[in-house]
């Protein structure tokens, strides 16, 4: 059984997730707007990969015998001023969305709740993994500076993602 302060900051980060979700979804159509179809596809992938995340904490909850409760969801920024901002944005996101998985591991160890520490080690990890995806797109970017035949090839690799 989770504690009442385990469950509501699960709860909180389940928000969190479509908060991203809904961030990267608000990209897209930065993108999609800007004739960005590869980087639009890109953001669509990020923003669904933020629904698995959301759900696999959902399902967490429930196996636990918590109680899941969804929360109002903000309103993602919409308009950016360039795909490297975009990029730039993400990256500080990832580093938040960081911050947020470790407070709640350190939140599991003070609990002494075992169960939830393992189960937060996927998130751990995927976090490195995250940021280290972004960080590399805005690696690229900052080579390509604003050069339009750079960005149309970025925009072609990165509408290649799986
Ligand atoms: Fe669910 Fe991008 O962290």
């Amino acid at each position: 059984m989770l504690s009442k302060k385990m469950q509501d900051a699960l709860n909180q980060q389940v928000n969190a997730e479509y908060f991203s979700s809904y961030l990267y979804l608000s990209m897209a159509a930065y993108f999609q707007a800007e004739n960005l179809n590869g980087m639009a596809t890109w953001m669509k992938k990020q923003s669904q990969e933020e629904l698995m995340h959301a759900l696999k904490i959902f399902d967490y909850i429930d196996s636990r015998g918590g109680k899941v409760t969804l929360t109002a969801i903000d309103a993602p920024e919409t308009a950016w001023k360039s795909p490297l901002a975009v990029f730039e944005a993400t990256c500080k996101h990832e580093a938040h969305v960081t911050s947020l998985i470790h407070n709640l591991v350190n939140l599991a160890k003070a609990e002494k709740d075992h169960a939830t520490e393992s189960f937060l080690i996927w998130f751990v990890n995927e976090q490195v993994e995250e940021e280290d995806t972004a960080q590399q797109i805005v690696a690229k970017l900052k080579l390509v500076k604003d050069a339009p035949s750079g960005i149309f090839l970025m925009d072609r690799e990165l509408g290649m993602r799986a």
